[in-house]
């Protein structure tokens, strides 16, 4: 029966499309920035808007275009540069701009703090399986402070890009592929890094990107195109984007790759109609690394003056690395191509967070702090093991986990003592001495001569003699660690795949082990969701412990040893191969579904000889304990539009031991105007219980949570019957049902 549609509250159409009211700091920040832009030159304004790297930093793509940056500041043609690595730097340029240059206009410094600064903590896939939105927020801060105090005012950071597709290297900087979690932990993250003062010294600013849908690349190779309708766009990919704003984010990145036919750094509808007119962006906008003028390589430019007027005119404000701004604005200005009201809008945007970051107060306050009192503060450091720890998923396990005390265990493979793999992708700031390993840590834990270590073998080929080493240290001991993965070079930005299962040397490993009888633990270090279908059969238990960070090792000891219990839950699901990706629990359904994973019917909607489901799940995950969860309760059967769906669900620790557990709640509107996803993610709870004990916990779901953007672009609920589902993943079964009113 064709259902009524409603509108959704005025409060959830204002989140959808109107601009919200500027705080005053914003308007105080503008007032100032149209003041000073009354004495700026047109050079100096466009200046503003080039941002270049110093040649002596750290390089993240093609530039190769020598200037004279101090030169450059003096004549107030350059207003940002991005990964400097040095302190001292900062503050010899800072004065620089500050002491020579004609308004003394302070530069903003930006890095791409991914997943901490000094202290790494897990890559950010991995940590968003914690599923600890406080936590994560917490990271952001710690990093926020820790990069304050190195003299960076700019986090090119968080990366909302959902992604289902583990070809694509960057999975690793993201929170998986779920819109609804992505946008918790995008929010999270503003407001771990900007804190509730962005002057303040502890607090940096932070970048929403990539602008937009970066993670849907064609095939999986980055930079590649992506086309996909409004309607999807909207639905899956625009949430975090959206939620990052809505935190408070001043500055975004646009993204590499062509959106829907345009370049996204020349995409006027993502830079102004969307990003300003609708979602009420006022920061400003910074192209990622010379993407202006790859514009030209996409085929959309005749030359670098053509991508700068584009770009331009597109709402784009800062032009990274390759200086065509600086280049052709005057010119274009000139000829009448680019207004100078427009350079205005541009350069104010940028002032304006340069003011409140207060480097017009004090360009000198980044940098000054005493660093060896705010970096790897013990406490953090501690804080970064239990992250790590929450992070880590538990697979499988037929009982040889936990380890028992007093066991000799050999610890094999490339990721077992390897202090710079185990920090992940794009470090940054991080120092891969400061790692502790996983070797470090076991030899602590179990003391040396109960730890038997062998490396054996290379990420992608045998070392001489390393299988054998590794044998003989299998057959002394009582069970086998066996670290193996990827390394931190196959995680991140340009690192397509389009084989993901654990590369043959190590599988031959593997191999070998097995042979010698002992019980074998894989710890999977990866930065993507990977085909493990051959380490699931052979392994007794599989733990992913990701690219954990600084304190990788210990969080592994802790899990292992049990002194803690697993709790993190998948937010990206494992393939069953690479055939099926991209493959996510959030799929429609189709007109032809196969009914259950055993259907062979010729005319449904499946693969012959594959399984249409994951190895694992979106929400999977084990623990030493067992969840129960029981007596799904939808505590309003009936709710008017606007109210508030409540469910609530028993869950029992009925194991040995104490631990943690994601409960998850997904939702699936049973007839909808549009085609729908099968079951959506719309509230979760993490939840401690001793051994033995049982709570209630109660969802709130709010009915603007339920609203889609519609065939005609609106965004609203349908009214009529849901599904509800409660459980420990997205195969959730326990279910209920109510109606919209
Ligand atoms: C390119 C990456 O896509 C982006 O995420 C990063 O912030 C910039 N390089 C700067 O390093």
């Amino acid at each position: 029966m064709k259902k009524f549609l409603f509108a959704l509250t005025a409060l959830a159409m204002v989140a959808c499309s109107t601009a919200p009211q500027m705080s005053k700091e914003e308007k105080e920040a503008f007032k100032f920035a149209d003041k000073l832009i009354k004495k700026m030159t047109l050079q100096e304004k466009i200046g503003q808007l080039q941002q270049f790297v110093t040649g002596k930093g750290v390089v993240t793509g093609p530039d190769g275009e020598k200037r004279n940056i101090e030169e450059a500041i003096r004549q107030g043609t350059v207003g940002s540069f991005l990964n400097i690595y040095s302190t001292e730097e900062y503050i010899h340029l800072q004065k620089i701009a500050v002491e020579e240059s004609r308004l003394g206009i302070p530069l903003i410094f930006g890095f791409d703090i991914i997943h901490g600064c000094r202290i790494q903590f897990p890559e950010n896939l991995a940590s968003s399986c914690s599923w600890d939105i406080e936590g994560i927020e917490h990271s952001a801060r710690i990093a926020a402070e820790e990069s304050a105090a190195m003299g960076i005012h700019w986090t090119f950071s968080p990366m909302c890009d959902v992604s289902a597709d583990p070809r694509w290297g960057r999975v690793s900087e993201g929170s998986g592929e779920d819109p609804y979690l992505g946008a918790k932990i995008a929010a999270a993250m503003v407001r771990g890094y900007q804190g509730d003062d962005l002057s303040s010294d502890k607090t940096v600013a932070a970048c929403v990107k990539h602008f937009a849908a970066y993670g849907v690349p064609q095939a999986g190779r980055d930079y590649h195109t992506v086309d996909m309708s409004e309607l999807m766009f909207r639905n899956r990919y625009l949430p975090p984007y959206k939620a990052a704003i809505e935190a408070g984010a001043v500055t975004a990145m646009s993204s590499f790759n062509d959106f829907m036919g345009v370049p996204a750094s020349g995409n006027k509808w993502l830079m102004h109609t969307l990003l300003r007119e609708e979602l009420g962006f006022t920061g400003f906008v910074v192209s990622d690394y010379a993407a202006v003028h790859e514009m030209i390589k996409h085929g959309t430019a005749a030359d670098g003056k053509d991508a700068a007027y584009q770009s331009m005119n597109a709402h784009l404000n800062m032009d990274m690395v390759r200086g065509d701004y600086i280049a052709f604005g005057e010119e274009l200005v000139k000829e009448g191509k680019v207004s100078e009201k427009t350079i205005n809008m541009l350069c104010r945007e940028v002032l304006a967070v340069k003011y409140r970051l207060g480097l017009f107060d004090d360009p000198f306050k980044y940098g000054r702090q005493n660093q060896d009192e705010v970096v790897y503060r013990p406490e953090n450091l501690e804080f970064a093991r239990e992250v790590a720890a929450k992070s880590m998923v538990l697979l499988t396990n037929n009982g040889v986990l936990p380890l028992n005390e007093g066991v000799k265990i050999a610890l094999v493979g490339p990721l077992a003592d390897s202090k710079r793999d185990q920090m992940g992708a794009w470090i940054g700031y991080g120092e891969a001495e400061r790692s502790v390993t996983i070797r470090e840590a076991l030899e602590k834990r179990y003391g040396k001569s109960n730890v038997l270590y062998a490396k054996g073998s290379d990420f992608r080929a045998p070392i001489k003699g390393g299988i054998a080493e590794a044998v003989r240290a299998a057959r002394k001991a009582d069970v086998v660690l066996l670290s193996i993965g990827l390394s931190y070079k196959e995680s991140g930005e340009a690192t397509s795949l389009t084989e993901i299962t654990v590369p043959e040397a190590q599988q031959e490993l593997l191999d070998a082990l097995k042979k010698t009888g002992k019980k074998i633990v894989v710890l999977l270090g990866t930065g993507r969701a990977m085909d493990i279908r051959n380490e699931v059969e052979k392994a007794d238990a599989v733990l992913v412990t990701w690219h954990g960070g600084t304190m990788e090792g210990p969080a592994v000891a802790d899990l292992v040893s049990g002194d803690k219990n697993p709790s993190g839950h998948l937010t990206m699901s494992f393939p069953y191969c690479v055939g099926q990706v991209p493959v996510h629990y959030n799929m429609k359904v189709t007109g032809r579904p196969r009914k259950s994973p055993t259907q062979k019917s010729k005319y449904i909607s499946r693969y012959m000889y594959t399984p249409n489901e994951p190895l694992f799940p979106f929400g999977y995950g084990l623990s030493y304990s067992e969840f129960e969860y029981s007596d799904l309760q939808v505590l309003t059967p009936e709710v008017e539009l606007g109210g508030v769906v409540k469910v609530s669900v028993k869950v029992a620790n009925k194991g040995k031991y104490d631990g943690d557990d994601v409960a998850q709640l997904y939702v699936r509107d049973v007839v909808a105007e549009t085609t729908r996803p099968m079951r959506e993610l719309k509230g979760f709870e993490r939840f401690s219980l001793k051994a033995g004990e049982e709570k209630v916990l109660t969802f709130e779901i709010p009915t603007s949570d339920l609203a889609y953007c519609h065939s005609d672009m609106s965004f609203k609920a349908d009214a009529g019957e849901f599904k509800v589902w409660v459980g420990a993943d997205s195969n959730a079964q326990l279910e209920g049902v109510f109606t919209l009113k």
